[in-house]
């Protein structure tokens, strides 16, 4: 069984519950899932799964979410060659739309300059700022985990 591990930093909460959407449509796809906050966990860890998966929300005009900063600088110094990886979270596209979900592409560049392969699209989700996650966003996270769970 594919193992992989969730990481997702979140401020109001729209990426932790993207994250659980991850999660299902991960097990869902028989993988072995770990979930955990960016405050939670260390890039140390991240060398025992098969498939790592990042969530970031992007906040200021363009930057990762508060928590992921000191992650995202000690990613620098880890070596990743051969896994597997993905990135996903929400932004605001009506008001930011120049910075629409850019945490997204800077986490996906590092895991590429960390040697990891993306084994999905980076996803990015339309969420208007303070209404939350809506079902229909769920679903698509869902089924976007479930394709990646089958490449795994
Ligand atoms: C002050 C502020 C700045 C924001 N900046 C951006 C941004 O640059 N780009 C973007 O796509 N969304 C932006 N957003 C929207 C948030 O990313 C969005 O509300 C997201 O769902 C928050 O997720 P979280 O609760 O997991 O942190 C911003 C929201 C606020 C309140």
């Amino acid at each position: 069984m594919a193992t992989a591990i969730v990481v997702f930093g979140s401020t109001t909460g729209s990426t932790e519950t993207l994250a659980s959407s991850v999660e299902a449509g991960l097990k869902e796809g028989s993988v072995n899932v770990t979930v955990k906050n960016v405050t939670q966990t260390g890039v140390e860890e991240l060398g025992s799964y098969d498939c790592i998966i990042l969530g970031s929300s992007t906040w200021g005009l363009g930057d990762l979410q508060d928590d992921f900063f000191p992650f995202y600088e000690k990613l620098a110094d880890v070596t990743l060659h051969g896994k597997k990886a993905a990135v996903f979270g929400p932004g605001d596209e009506e008001s930011f739309p120049d910075n629409f979900c850019t945490a997204v592409d800077t986490l996906e560049e590092r895991l590429t300059e960390c040697g990891a392969v993306m084994a999905a699209s980076k996803l990015k989700i339309h969420t208007a700022t303070g209404a939350g996650v809506d079902e229909e966003a769920k679903e698509e996270v869902k089924a976007w985990a479930l394709t990646l769970a089958k490449s795994l």
